[in-house]
């Protein structure tokens, strides 16, 4: 056999055998490239004579085409190969079902937040707001407890440190502090509503100290309890969805509001249950009154021209009469188990037309 053939069978037998694109690449040049066997074959034919290179001309270039030819296939297939494997590694079943899509929920106290706002707004009260830090003045003395007050100890007050002027700023323990902002920055007719968060020392499955309440303000010339009543009615049947509910108002006392009353409605506790709207029994869900002449007086209005009515909700509390939370804790703690369960989609935003709790 002729070097020539030699050669041949050499290399192509190496290419067969090539197990990646590497090792083949390292072939050629060592067939190939510049000092490869096969170019100084090639490089050889300048010494050869006329008839010498006549015979072996066609032959070293033949045997230069066929390799590189067959390089060139065996790539290709090597090429194949990779892509292959590739593809079956990488292949995504798509008949499997999506991985859950992570999604925000609304707290229900936002929820519920929204739905109060959405039905008092329909009434005509629009929102006002005030600071979590108030002065002891809009907290407690303008609302007709001045210092020394009994009612101050029911508030289980967080105190600031003391100011310069020696007065001590609080955490406020209600929203009733925008109705003392409220009355001093606005000229009535007013109706408003504050809802926000309020502090009180005290915590147990129903109480924590941060919680929320919803404030309720309406200052005009000829505003009466009949008003207070229709409007708490109104409220009660929009929020608790249900088309007459019981309610019941109790004589009690707020320093701030003359007369003074809670609010109950009618619920039927029997079989473990809590339905609200039936039965005999009642559950006080608002703290409620005609403004105190005193605090119309501290607040720069005239109680023998102006009259108004206020009244205070806790917003959890209302919450977790509604959609049925037994316990007021985990509402703080951020357990987002908790939420699923209890959250609503983020995109439903509660409205009258809309519904409020869908
Ligand atoms: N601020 C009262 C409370 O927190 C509730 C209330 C508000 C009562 C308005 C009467 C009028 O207990």
């Amino acid at each position: 056999m002729s070097d020539i053939e030699n050669l041949k069978r050499q290399i192509l037998a190496a290419v067969a055998q090539a197990k990646d694109e590497a090792a083949l690449e390292r072939l050629r040049v060592a067939a190939l490239g510049k000092k490869g066997s096969v170019s100084e074959l090639l490089k050889s034919l300048g010494t050869m004579s006329l008839e010498e290179r006549k015979v072996q001309g066609p032959l070293i270039n033949g045997l230069r085409d066929e390799i590189g030819e067959t390089i060139a296939a065996r790539k290709r297939a090597l090429e194949d190969v990779a892509l292959e494997a590739r593809l079956i590694t990488e292949r995504v079943d798509i008949t499997l079902p999506a991985p859950e899509f992570p999604r925000g929920m609304i707290h229900p106290i936002s929820q519920v937040e929204g739905e109060v706002t959405a039905i008092l707004a329909d009434l005509g009260f629009t929102v006002a707001q005030g600071p979590d830090v108030e002065s002891d003045d809009y907290n407690f003395t303008k609302l007709n407890m001045p210092p020394e007050h009994p009612a101050r100890q029911m508030h289980d007050t967080f105190y600031m440190k003391a100011q310069k002027d020696g007065s001590r700023p609080v955490l406020r323990t209600h929203t009733s502090p925008v109705q003392v902002r409220t009355m001093l920055g606005r000229k009535p007719p007013f109706r408003i509503i504050a809802p926000g968060r309020s502090y009180r020392c005290d915590s147990d499955a129903t109480h924590s100290p941060m919680f929320h309440q919803i404030e309720g303000l309406v200052i005009d010339e000829e505003t009466h309890l009949g008003h207070l009543k229709w409007v708490l009615e109104e409220f009660c049947s929009a929020f608790f969805e249900v088309p007459n509910v019981g309610m019941r108002f109790r004589p009690s006392y707020f320093p701030f509001t003359e007369p003074s009353m809670e609010v109950d409605i009618q619920c039927d506790r029997s079989g473990g249950q809590l339905r609200l709207g039936e039965g005999s029994d009642w559950l006080e869900i608002a703290g409620a009154g005609m403004v105190h002449p005193n605090v119309l007086k501290m607040c720069g209005l005239d109680p023998a021209r102006y009259q108004g009515f206020a009244f205070g909700m806790g917003l959890d509390r209302i919450a977790m009469l509604k959609y049925g939370i037994p316990d007021l804790r985990p509402f703080f703690e951020s357990d987002l188990r908790w939420l699923h369960h209890y959250g609503f989609a983020a995109l439903d935003i509660p409205s009258l037309e809309g519904g409020l709790s869908r």
